[in-house]
C-alpha cells in the first residue's frame, strides 16, 4: 500500500495496481468523472448496455469501455492534472460495476464485494485478449459508500476479500467452494463486518 495524492491508496496486485479511495464517497467520484470525461462516456456506456447487456448492467457484472471515443486532447489532460488523479496520466478505460440496482441503502449486503469481484474478473479477461491495451492500474472509489451508505470498514473488507479470492487466489475454499455453507458463512460475515 502506498499513499497516492493523500486521498487514494494504491494496492499493488500481481500485475494490476488498484488505486482505492475508501475515504472518497462515490458522489464525489461521479462529479470527477463528469468533469473529466464529459457526458460522452455515459452516452457510449448506455449504448453498450442497451445493445450488449439487454438494457441493464446488474450488480456482479462489470463492463469495460474506452474512456474516450477518441484520444483525450490537451484540455482533458490538463483537467486530469487539476483533479490531481494519478499524476495527470490519461485514464484510458472506464469500468462500470454497479453496487446497487437502483439507488438505495446497501448497508447489510455484500454488494461491494460483488462489484469489486466483477471489476477484477473483467480486468483479467480484458488483459487476456492480446488485441487489448492491457490495464495495469485501476482507480476505484469506496464501493457502495455514498447513496449505499455502506460503512467504510465493511466496504474495505469486502473489496479486500474480492482481491484475495480473485486476484491473489489465496482462498481456494471460496474460489472453489466445496458446499453452499462456505459461501453462506462468508456472505454473512461480509454483510455484518465491522472493525
Ligand atoms: C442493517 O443491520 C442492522 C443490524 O442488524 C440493523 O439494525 C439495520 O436496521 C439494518 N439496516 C437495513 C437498512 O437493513
Amino acid at each position: 500500500m502506498d499513499a497516492c495524492n493523500g486521498l487514494y491508496k494504491y494496492v499493488w496486485l500481481a500485475n494490476v495496481r488498484f488505486c482505492i479511495s475508501i475515504h472518497v464517497p462515490l458522489w464525489m467520484a461521479v462529479m470527477v468523472y463528469t468533469n473529466m470525461f464529459g457526458w460522452q462516456m455515459q452516452e457510449r456506456l448506455q449504448k453498450v448496455i442497451r445493445e450488449d447487456y439487454n438494457g441493464e448492467n446488474v450488480v456482479g457484472n462489470a463492463i469495460i469501455i474506452p474512456a474516450y471515443g477518441e484520444e483525450p486532447n490537451e484540455e482533458r489532460i490538463e483537467n486530469m492534472k487539476k483533479f490531481n488523479l494519478c499524476g495527470g496520466r490519461p485514464i484510458k478505460f472506464l469500468i462500470s460495476a454497479p453496487t446497487m440496482r437502483v439507488p438505495k441503502d446497501v448497508i447489510n449486503t455484500s454488494n461491494a464485494f460483488l462489484a469489486f469481484r466483477a471489476t477484477i474478473i473483467a480486468v483479467q479477461k480484458h488483459n487476456r485478449d492480446p488485441e487489448n491495451q492491457p490495464i495495469r492500474s485501476v482507480l476505484c472509489p469506496g464501493l457502495g459508500t455514498a447513496v449505499g451508505n455502506m460503512p467504510f470498514d465493511r466496504c474495505a473488507f469486502q473489496m479486500l476479500e474480492a482481491f484475495e479470492i480473485h486476484d491473489l487466489k489465496i482462498k481456494d475454499s471460496l474460489l472453489n467452494p466445496p458446499n453452499l455453507w462456505v459461501v453462506t458463512n462468508h456472505n454473512d460475515f461480509m454483510e455484518d463486518y465491522c472493525e
